[in-house]
């Protein structure tokens, strides 16, 4: 049971974007980030997160990963310990290994997920909502059944329960439709909520074509929100919540969003 500390952090890991960024995966064929608009964007995010209170470590630009300035998809956090992903994209599939490296740097504890899973397991982090009272993970195209019950064994050890739901088609990651408000309530996308899969939660609903808001990181006493939705930010202010708008515009283009650019934790 994690209740608040699902949104309560001290700490941040985070990947400069690498010039290969702007050969980042997306799923359609639109353009390429702006390289200098992704760095700009990127320092905004990090200074939004030590705003909240965090202390941001940055590692350095990996070239040979275009993708790895999200550096939530290769790995989880519970607390001070970081949990090792396999991700599902073929041309991510050595981010973990690369962030080994600074395991035991950053965290107080490292778990490897990969020599524990079976042949062909996949997961990434993208797909694993944290909330208050669980772990809810969407099996997707990144995400297979085998990578769900490895994790679902380790969480066992943190008294953590994983739920394996379905991320609705076309989606990319489960999160990129849905985010964390507080530890017993979810903002999402109409379609995700439709599916029934936050019973029991209180949720509260993007407007439509507010979708890519759903995205959204609850640090702290802050609400990280993507620009360009001001229904949404309305929405969120209307409840109660202290908002604050970041441009994302250029991960946006390779379908990264708020909750994929940071590992957020806590030390003690
Ligand atoms: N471009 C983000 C991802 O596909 O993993």
């Amino acid at each position: 049971m994690l209740g608040a500390q699902a949104y309560q952090f001290n700490h941040a890991l985070t990947r400069s974007p690498a010039k290969s960024v702007i050969d980042g995966l997306r799923a359609g064929d639109g353009p390429n980030p702006v390289f200098s608009h992704f760095q700009s964007q990127h320092q905004a995010y990090q200074k939004a997160l030590e705003d909240a209170g965090l202390t941001v470590n940055c590692l350095a630009a990996d070239e040979d990963f275009p993708d790895s300035v999200f550096v939530e998809d290769p790995a989880l956090c519970i607390g001070g310990s970081v949990i090792l992903l396999s991700p599902g994209a073929p041309s991510r599939y050595g981010e973990a290994g690369r962030l080994a490296a600074h395991g035991q740097r950053y965290f107080d504890t490292l778990i490897d997920l990969r020599p524990r899973l079976a042949a062909g397991g996949r997961i990434d982090g993208g797909d694993i909502l944290l909330t208050g009272r669980e772990a809810l993970i969407g099996l997707s195209a990144r995400t297979n059944q085998a990578g769900f019950d490895a994790l679902a064994a380790v969480l066992q050890d943190f008294s953590i329960i994983a739920r394996p739901l379905e991320t609705p088609a076309d989606i990319l990651h489960f999160k990129s439709d849905c985010g964390l408000l507080d530890a017993e309530t979810i903002f999402c996308t109409e379609r995700l909520a439709k599916s029934d899969c936050f019973k029991g939660y209180r949720v509260i609903t993007a407007p439509a074509g507010d979708e890519p808001a759903a995205n959204l990181i609850r640090v702290n006493d802050w609400v990280l929100l993507a620009h360009g939705h001001p229904r949404s930010a309305e929405i969120l202010d209307y409840h109660g919540y202290q908002v604050k708008l970041l441009d994302i515009s250029e991960a946006a283009k390779i379908d990264g969003g708020l909750s994929c650019m940071s590992l957020r934790y806590h030390r003690q």
